[in-house]
This record gives structure tokens, C-alpha cells and sequence, in this order.
């Protein structure tokens, strides 16, 4: 038989006591974001469905990335333990800068249509976390504009080739004039890959006013105010932009380039040159024999090429063929500090992630891409602390297995 008592007020206190309180509801939807699969799910519902499945997509049945996901999620991590691992040091190099994480900010276009904001709050909390950011050719906020609103971050440029190679001269000379700190060659996108997910949502630029854009108005008034009565959402170097961003990358990429135009950027360009867009060990000899500094094994997210290789299965030959000559990174399905982890354990110098800190911006502006860079940075360093790893440096292969399931 159990006593019963009337429990006094002192007792019931601690039961009592509220969380901080968030007024404004951003804040509410990012403080309830543990993860970046969390920011993922406020930004499908924050958004178009158009403009989340622009961000989310990849091409055709999105295999690649589905791939790269599931290569972290096979990562067994092997752990030391009894370890000091009080004071763990998050810090590295990446092309001779210091850099507060073995991480970059990629480069996404139109970046503008997720948020308002755009690529100045990405670029913002790069500084402010001590991180590069890499701007995009098909950026929505002019070199120029960058530099000048993210004086202080580590700015990187990302090149397209296309048919007018004077009018890429030029471009990559506004860069260097602007500062920015390394040219990001990507070279996986001699066409676009098929977006079939654009093509379902009928998503055009600038986006057309159809039945189901006005529903989507009543569904999501707050994004499309914000469009409307924010500067006009554009591609900052490409004028002529009617129908989708494949059709403009069909008509106005250039698909002849080979390895050879290293040679011209290299004459117009005298910083580091990052090669993006690598995924055998024979294009990554090829790039760094001619002239890359540094590469990333990367197939664009899985946007482009379907069925591609995995980029974390195919890091450790391509460190290891480059070795000292180049710094190797990779992209693709990073979600989580821990996967940076592994990343780096197989053989990148750093990590690029795109749609992580896309969510993010889609969830709350700003404060969201702080949100993810902030998860980012704390699973990285609780995993590293679990792992018995003080320092990026000892981050090696005998941390990491890739089983096979
Ligand atoms: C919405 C979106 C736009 C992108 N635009 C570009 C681009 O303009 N140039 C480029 O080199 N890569 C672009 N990428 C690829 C990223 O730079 C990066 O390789 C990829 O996002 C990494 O995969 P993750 O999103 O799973 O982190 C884009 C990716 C996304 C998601």
C-alpha cells in the first residue's frame, strides 16, 4: 500500500521552471533545432515547395546523394579512451589561413531565393565563425556587394566557364580587384544535370505567377512579402535568365573547356585556384599536374552526374595519389560535424557544405545559418572529444572504418 502525502511548494518548484523564453518566432523555430535534419524540416515548412525542392533536389533519382549519405552513415568510428580531452582545438589551416573549422561554406546559386538575406548572411556568419565562404558565378549578390558587406571573411570565388570568355575575364578580374582569397574552378557542369524536381514544381526565373504560385502565396505570405518588397531577386552577373537554371547553364555554359584553360585563368588569376568537381584519381593528377593548388572531390551534391562515384569512398586514393602536391577537400551529404570528422579522418584537409547551412537560411535568415554553423561546430567537437582527439592533426585513417553496410 503506498502513503500519499501533499507534496510542498519547495518540492514542486523544480518541476516549475520554464526554458528561456523566445518571443519572436524565428528564434522559437531555430532554439527547437538540434540538428541540421531539424533546420531541414522548419525550412520545408518555412518556404515555397518550389524553392525547398530547388535547395533539397538532386538530379535525376537523386541516387548520388542518396549514396553520399549513406557513406557517412556506414563510418564506424574507432575510439581511444582515458584521454585529457578537456580542451580540444577545432582549428586548422585551408590554402595558409588559419580557419576556426575544417569547413567551408560552398558555393550555391541563387542563394537570394532561400532567404532575402542571401549571401550576405551566409557570408556574415562565415566571418564571424572564422570560416571561408565561396561565392558563386550564379550568385544573387554581386562580388563587389559581398566583399563590401563581409569585409572580414575569408571570401573565396567560385567560376563557371561559359561561351564569352572575355566577359569571364572580367569577372575574374572584379574578383581579385574585390579580395577574394582563392578562385574556385568547378568543373563538373560542362551541361546541367536534370532537374526533375524543377521540372515537376514548373519552377522558372524569375518564378512565374500560376494558379499554384498564388495558393502558395496564401500558404507562405511571409517569404513572397519578403521577395516582393526586398530588391529584385536576380542573378548578379547573368542578365538574360527566362526559364530554368538549366536551361540558362545549356545555353550559356561552355562545354568545350578542357585541362588547358588552367593555363589562361592561371595567367589572369595569381592567387590559389581550387579545382571543384573531382571524382577519379586520374582528372585529380591531371588538375594538380597542371597547376591546382588544391581540389575538391566533390560531384556537386549529386546534382549533376546521376549514379556518380561516392565522394567518401573515393577521398583516400585521391589523397593519397596527391599527397603533399595540392590540399584535397570534399563535399557531398555532409549533414553533421561528425561526418566532418570522418571526412577529414579519411583524408580531406576540409569539409564543404552547402545544403547544411542552406536549411538554415531557409528556416530563419541569418540567425538559421548561425544555427547550423553552431550545431555544426558542436557535434564536430563532442565528437572529437568522444573519439579521444584533441587536435584536427590527429585526426587520421586509423579513426575511421567504412563497413560495408
Ligand atoms: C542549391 C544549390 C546550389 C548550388 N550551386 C552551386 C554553384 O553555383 N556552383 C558550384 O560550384 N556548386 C554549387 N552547388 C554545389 C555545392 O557547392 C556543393 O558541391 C554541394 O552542395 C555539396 O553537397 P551538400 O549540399 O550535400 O553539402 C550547389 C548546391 C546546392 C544545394
Amino acid at each position: 500500500m503506498v502513503r500519499r502525502r501533499i507534496p510542498r511548494w519547495h518540492e514542486l518548484r523544480p518541476y516549475l521552471r520554464t526554458g528561456p523564453i523566445h518571443l519572436s518566432p524565428v528564434e522559437r523555430r531555430l532554439a527547437s533545432a538540434a540538428t541540421v535534419w531539424d533546420l531541414r524540416a522548419a525550412a520545408k515548412r518555412h518556404v515555397p515547395r518550389a524553392v525547398f525542392d530547388y535547395a533539397d533536389w538532386a538530379a535525376e533519382t537523386e541516387t548520388s546523394l542518396r549514396r553520399s549519405r549513406d557513406a557517412y552513415a556506414r563510418i564506424e568510428f574507432v575510439p581511444s579512451v582515458l584521454r585529457d580531452v578537456s580542451d580540444v582545438d577545432t582549428t586548422t589551416t585551408i590554402l595558409g589561413r588559419p580557419s576556426a573549422l575544417p569547413i567551408v561554406f560552398a558555393p550555391t546559386g541563387f542563394t537570394r531565393l532561400m532567404h532575402h538575406d542571401g549571401e550576405p548572411a551566409v557570408g556574415r556568419v562565415a566571418g564571424r565563425v572564422g570560416i571561408p565562404y565561396a561565392l558563386s558565378t550564379l550568385g544573387t549578390t554581386s562580388p563587389e556587394d559581398l566583399a563590401a558587406a563581409t569585409p572580414d571573411t575569408n571570401r573565396w570565388f567560385q567560376l563557371y566557364i561559359w561561351n564569352d570568355r572575355d566577359a569571364v575575364r572580367e569577372l575574374v578580374r572584379r574578383a581579385r580587384a574585390s579580395g577574394y582569397n582563392a578562385l574556385v574552378l568547378t568543373v563538373d557542369t560542362p551541361v546541367a544535370g536534370a532537374r526533375l524536381r524543377d521540372v515537376h514544381n514548373g519552377f522558372t526565373i524569375p518564378p512565374t505567377l500560376s494558379v499554384r504560385t498564388v495558393l502558395d502565396i496564401a500558404l507562405h505570405p511571409g517569404w513572397w512579402f519578403n521577395l516582393l518588397t526586398t530588391e529584385p531577386l536576380r542573378f548578379a552577373v547573368f542578365t538574360e535568365t527566362e526559364g530554368t537554371v538549366a536551361d540558362l547553364i545549356n545555353r550559356v555554359f561552355d562545354p568545350t573547356i578542357t585541362v588547358a584553360d588552367l593555363a589562361w585563368i592561371r595567367d589572369d588569376w595569381d592567387g590559389p585556384i581550387v579545382v571543384k568537381g573531382i571524382q577519379t584519381v586520374e582528372d585529380a593528377c591531371l588538375v594538380v599536374d597542371a597547376g591546382a593548388d588544391a581540389i575538391v572531390v566533390s560531384n556537386h551534391g549529386g546534382r549533376q552526374l546521376d549514379r556518380a562515384p561516392t565522394p567518401l569512398e573515393q577521398l583516400p586514393p585521391i589523397a593519397e595519389a596527391v599527397g603533399e602536391r595540392a590540399e584535397v577537400y570534399v563535399d557531398g551529404g555532409i549533414l553533421t560535424g561528425a561526418d566532418v570528422v570522418a571526412a577529414v579522418a579519411r583524408g580531406a584537409r576540409a569539409a564543404l557544405v552547402g545544403r547544411a547551412y542552406l536549411y538554415g537560411l531557409m528556416a530563419g535568415g541569418e540567425r538559421g545559418v548561425d544555427r547550423a554553423a553552431t550545431i555544426l561546430g558542436k557535434e564536430l567537437v563532442r565528437t572529437m572529444q568522444l573519439l579521444g582527439v584533441r587536435r584536427v592533426s590527429e585526426l587520421g585513417p586509423d579513426r575511421v572504418r567504412l563497413r560495408d553496410r
